[in-house]
């Protein structure tokens, strides 16, 4: 392990997990390292758990402000919630244990958008980070930090706090070396970035040895999600997702030759990402938050020129090939500081396909990504914000139905909006494409009520037809109804009867 920790002075930091949970107080907002399953503090949260624990047991107070990249895994985000050793927490997670907390009201949650948690870290919206806690690949001579599997807001909270731990996790592979490019965003300056590819920063991450209060040996793995194949609905609606770019390319909009895609996680991208192995596209390019399996089965492909992300968000098996095969990988992969993988700047630049999950849609397009009935959040808006404001074109994928049935993802008025119906340009289901570029709202409303289960679509016309009838119909609603659906569900528990 000593090979890892090149740094004479920080070598002499090291110290058991518990031991550095002592300089993690009551009180004290932390930024945690961690962005969808990869690069999150292995050791530290439970020792800081520990603690909360042993506080409350004594009849005291405990619980920090947990500031992270994403989510992060359940002995990261699931034991410091379970210990009730957090009072507050930003900007995304999609743990199971937090989510009751947050819902229940045990603990606050700020969920923005990704691209502005570094910046709003920087402005000093959250005042001091006191700790930083960050996973490392290694420790160079001059005590520079090798990012292990993402960057997140590591740069930010590292440049911020005024203590900072690091743990060096050796399961993580020393060929991770070269993948990253760390580039400090600055305001009111260009970010010179002008294709996915481009490298403008450093392989590593310089900070003020200084500060660092403790250094933490670990062996662990990444905890992600293990891969499901896709269902037969997935591959469906990654059907249509292909039929819309055959479209593009069609249409002229879209070349086969470098295409540039962002892709959200979950069964219907990887399905999406299989599809593409087949097409016609080649020299695709991703511009994207997470490096996911079907990402490295299309490099293998040789279909894949070059992926740009923060973080890996990969099943077991591809965590562990990445492990192996690193030093092939990083001629392909490029980890960014999520300031610069969510920019709205170069998003934009870059002409992109953007394609998310939503949890429902409404007639108009407005959509739901976050809060199930509009008060129960589920995970977070993520980064699907800063892509589908910013892409050339936004794409929402989803099943047209949940929980067997009872929920339809179509419906009068969501019953919370985070992508606006300005945002949203084209939505999918298993039931088709509904194309809503270029339309007024009244003409939006039939297309999307196409793409709704054929259980739902009645309840919708009767919905739309009537609210042509009131006196403003740029945007029918009859208000009264606008949640019947909703309302529906939470009396009888299925939104159709
Ligand atoms: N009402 C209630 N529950 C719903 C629902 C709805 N309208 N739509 C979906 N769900 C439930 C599903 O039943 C499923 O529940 P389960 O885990 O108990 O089986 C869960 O939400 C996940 O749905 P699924 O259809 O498997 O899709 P997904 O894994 O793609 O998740 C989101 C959908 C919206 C929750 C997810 O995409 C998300 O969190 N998005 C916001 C962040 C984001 O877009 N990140 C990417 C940006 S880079």
């Amino acid at each position: 392990m000593s090979e890892r920790i090149a740094h004479s002075g920080l070598k002499n930091k090291v110290m058991t997990a518990d031991e550095a949970a002592q300089f993690v107080n009551h009180g004290d907002r932390v930024g945690f390292s961690g962005f969808t399953g990869a690069a999150y503090p292995k050791a530290l949260p439970t020792a800081i758990a520990n603690r909360a624990r042993e506080a409350h047991e004594r009849g005291d107070e405990y619980a920090i402000d947990l500031l992270t990249g994403a989510s992060t895994a359940p002995d990261c985000d699931g034991v410091l919630a379970e210990a009730d050793a957090l009072r507050f927490r930003m900007p995304y997670q999609s743990d199971p244990e937090m989510r009751k907390k947050i819902n229940s009201g045990a603990m606050q949650y700020a969920d923005i958008h990704l691209s502005h948690s570094g910046r709003q870290a920087t402005s000093g919206v959250f005042a001091d980070i006191d700790v930083a806690v960050v996973e490392v690949t290694r420790i160079d001579e001059d005590g520079n930090l090798v990012p292990s599997s993402g960057v997140g807001n590591n740069v930010e909270f590292l440049d911020q706090a005024k203590k900072i731990i690091i743990e060096v996790n050796s399961w993580q592979s020393l060929d991770l070396e070269g993948m990253a490019d760390i580039y400090r965003v600055q305001p009111k300056t260009p970010i010179p970035i002008t294709d996915t590819g481009d490298r403008i920063g450093t392989t590593y991450i310089d900070i003020d040895t200084d500060k660092v209060v403790a250094v933490v040996e670990t062996d662990s793995p990444d905890r992600n999600s293990a891969f499901t194949p896709p269902s037969e609905t997935s591959e469906k609606i990654a059907g249509y997702f292909l039929d819309f770019l055959e479209g593009e390319v069609a249409a002229g909009r879209l070349s086969y030759d470098k295409f540039c895609m962002q892709s959200g996680v979950g069964n219907v991208p990887n399905a999406v990402m299989a599809g593409l192995l087949d097409s016609k596209f080649e020299n695709i390019k991703a511009y994207t938050e997470v490096i996911q399996d079907g990402m490295l089965d299309l490099i293998d492909a040789g279909k894949m020129s070059v992926a740009s992300a923060t973080s890996f968000s990969l099943s077991p098996d591809a965590a562990e090939l990445m492990n192996q095969k690193a030093d092939h990988y990083r001629k392909y992969i490029i980890t960014r500081p999520l300031q610069v993988s969510n920019h709205p700047e170069v998003i934009r630049r870059l002409d992109l396909i953007s394609s998310n999950g939503m949890i429902e849609a409404d007639i108009y397009g407005n959509i739901n990504s976050t809060n199930v009935t509009g008060t129960r959040i589920m995970n977070g808006i993520g980064g699907s914000g800063d892509f589908t404001r910013n892409a050339l074109v936004s794409t929402f994928i989803s099943p047209s139905i949940a929980k067997d049935g009872d929920i339809s993802a179509i419906v009068p008025f969501a019953s919370h909006i985070d992508h606006t119906e300005h945002d949203a340009m084209v939505i999918i289901t298993e039931q088709g494409v509904a194309d809503l570029r270029g339309l007024s709202p009244r003409e939006r409303a039939p297309k999307v009520i196409s793409v709704a289960h054929p259980d739902y679509r009645p309840l919708l016309e009767e919905y739309f037809e009537k609210a042509q009838t009131g006196k403003h119909i740029h945007t029918p609603h009859t208000l009264s109804e606008a949640f019947s659906f909703h309302q529906r569900f939470l009396d009888t528990g299925s939104m159709q009867k």
